[in-house]
């Protein structure tokens, strides 16, 4: 199938066919996603939490997201790759954002970034736009902002709605391709893929939204302890691998492995 890019998504929009999204954080997750279809991987600063073992996204750096990012994009033949800009690394301004969407194109060979926030960060949404990085914006629960928002929290409530959608159309009209909402009522996520020309990916957002994105860590059982509400689980990867390492173990100190099959002969 054909390379996915920001205007097959737009396409896909205006069609009116729904598409999924999933992080990524490696190159063998990262073929294995492609090869099954997914058509767009997301090289989330959630990679903090997932794999690097942080507490949270807040300690994500530029260097540690390249490296990711270059392993994804080596592992991907046909999805759209796009990687988050970590914390501290946009929120200076349209300056500051653009000299790290550039990097993550440059050396991280994505094909667009996303970053977190509505009105205030729209001039480094067009920054970057204006200077050929491709934007998919992220409002609603921004957890780069935890601190500020009092903790993982649904946003959107009530009168807080219409803030929200004045923050996603400001994204959209600074030149995102692609908005991602977490967190919020699903029909405060339907208005926003109504009055969205671009699309809008959910997450904790209800089945109103043109596309969804998961954690593919929490979509496939293999993170430890509960999930968000939010979450389907598909796979027990977490159970898996531990039977697998279990009976290794096992094998290696029976001595039952390795066995005739495995030995090299003289
Ligand atoms: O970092 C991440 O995984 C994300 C998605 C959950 C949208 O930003
Ligand atoms: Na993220």
């Amino acid at each position: 199938p054909r390379v996915v890019r920001t205007t097959t998504l737009q396409r896909w929009k205006d069609e009116g066919r729904r598409w999924a999204m999933l992080t990524a954080y490696d190159a063998l997750t990262a073929s294995v996603l492609d090869e099954a279809g997914v058509p767009v991987l997301l090289v989330g600063d959630s990679a903090g939490t997932t794999v690097l073992g942080q507490p949270s996204t807040i300690a994500v750096t530029v260097e540690e997201m390249l490296v990711l990012t270059r392993a994804v994009v080596r592992g991907t033949q046909r999805a759209l790759v796009v990687a988050d800009l970590p914390f501290g690394s946009y929120q200076q301004g349209p300056a500051q954002a653009l000299a790290t969407g550039v990097r993550m194109l440059k050396e991280g060979g994505a094909a667009a970034v996303k970053l977190e926030g509505g009105t205030a960060v729209a001039p480094a949404v067009r920054a970057l736009v204006d200077a050929g990085v491709p934007v998919m914006g992220h409002v609603g629960f921004t957890p780069q902002s935890e601190h500020a928002l009092g903790g993982y929290r649904v946003q959107g409530r009530g009168e807080s709605a219409d803030r929200l959608v004045a923050d996603a159309l400001a994204v959209q009209d600074a030149g995102a391709f692609a908005v991602v909402v977490e967190m919020v009522p699903s029909a405060v996520a339907a208005r926003l893929a109504r009055e969205l020309r671009v699309p809008v990916v959910g997450i904790g957002a209800g089945p109103g939204t043109d596309a969804q994105v998961l954690v593919v860590t929490d979509m496939a059982g293999l993170g430890g302890g509960r999930s968000p509400r939010f979450v389907r689980r598909y796979a027990d990867l977490r159970g898996e691998l531990a039977r697998a390492a279990t009976a290794y173990v096992a094998d290696v100190e029976e001595g039952t492995f390795p066995a005739a099959e495995h030995e090299f002969e003289d």
